[in-house]
């Protein structure tokens, strides 16, 4: 089954990308890591309620009117983005039709918000001729990690931006996941992800270089602010609660890596969600600019 499933990959992804030729620059894509399907959405949605509170805590949009998030996926965080900031309009788009197409179902049931949001199935480029120079904040989350070419992409956006437009992006840096103790199949079912991920012209990585790549693009007043989440067995229930997020996180991508990786994987996070001495450290990176 699951070397059906990474078969079925592989044949998706030149289909896929051939249904998207009506979309300008195709060179910005990767291969999305971890999927499009109902599992990978429900994730998504779980993923930003979860994260919120680290993701939000620095991040500023009292002065926030018109809002951009390239990349929106299921729009799980455009809920939030907009329930936090009732004076906000948001344009939120993805490369992805039934990632837009999930979003803008549960948008039907979300009447209060119907007001702050419009979901786009686009690309930067297709957006310029509705909203140029429109933007005052632009917000990207966990996607400059899936795309091959940042600065194309954050030059492409730059045409929908205002002038002093702010800019939030945050981005993983995943060398920085620690486990203790005894976890040396997951860390290396860990590294298996972030190898395939650069296969398929993504970028494990990118965190810290989103600094450089916002200067490469034009971008000024640029600070760069990591994130630690340390938790340990001090706050039992907390670190359970971050190791069973991990645990979904990483399972979503043993479809694509060889079998024999998993084995093994779960077993040893939920022995670590009940060890005395257990520890979880990660650190994304947040990176703020203006235009
Ligand atoms: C990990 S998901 C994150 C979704 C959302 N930001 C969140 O945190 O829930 C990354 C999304 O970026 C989208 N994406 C990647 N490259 C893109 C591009 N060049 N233009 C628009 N969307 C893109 C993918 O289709 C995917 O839905």
């Amino acid at each position: 089954m699951k070397g059906k499933k990474r078969d079925d990959a592989h044949w998706i992804l030149p289909f896929y990308k051939a249904t998207l030729l009506t979309l300008k620059n195709l060179d910005f894509m990767s291969e999305y890591l971890h999927g499009y399907n109902d599992v990978e959405f429900e994730r998504l949605l779980h993923q930003a309620t979860f994260l919120a509170p680290f993701i939000f805590e620095k991040l500023d949009f009292s002065h926030a009117c018109f809002v951009l998030e390239p990349g929106c996926g299921v729009g799980a965080q455009t809920k939030l983005l907009a329930e936090k900031n009732p004076n906000t309009q948001l344009v939120a788009f993805d490369r992805e039709a039934t990632a837009i197409q999930k979003a803008t179902e549960w948008l039907q049931n979300w009447s209060d918000l119907q007001h702050q949001i419009q979901f786009l199935h686009a690309d930067a480029g297709q957006l310029k001729s509705k909203f140029e120079n429109y933007f005052d904040t632009c917000y990207i989350c966990w996607m400059l990690e899936h795309v091959t070419h940042p600065v194309d992409f954050l030059m492409g956006i730059k045409p929908l931006l205002k002038k002093d437009c702010q800019v939030y992006v945050t981005e993983v840096q995943n060398e920085t996941l620690q486990l203790f103790p005894n976890c040396h199949k997951t860390l290396r079912f860990w590294e298996a992800i972030c190898a395939h991920q650069i296969s398929i012209g993504g970028d494990p990585y990118v965190g810290l270089k989103c600094a450089e790549y916002l200067e490469k693009a034009g971008y000024n007043n640029i600070v760069q602010i990591p994130y630690n989440i340390r938790l340990d067995s001090s706050n039992q229930e907390k670190l359970r609660e971050m190791i069973e997020y991990w645990t979904n996180l990483m399972r979503s991508v043993s479809p694509y890596l060889p079998e024999n990786l998993w084995e093994g994987v779960e077993d040893e996070l939920i022995a670590l969600s009940k060890q005395p001495d257990a520890y979880f450290s990660y650190t994304f990176i947040q990176t703020f600019a203006s235009l």
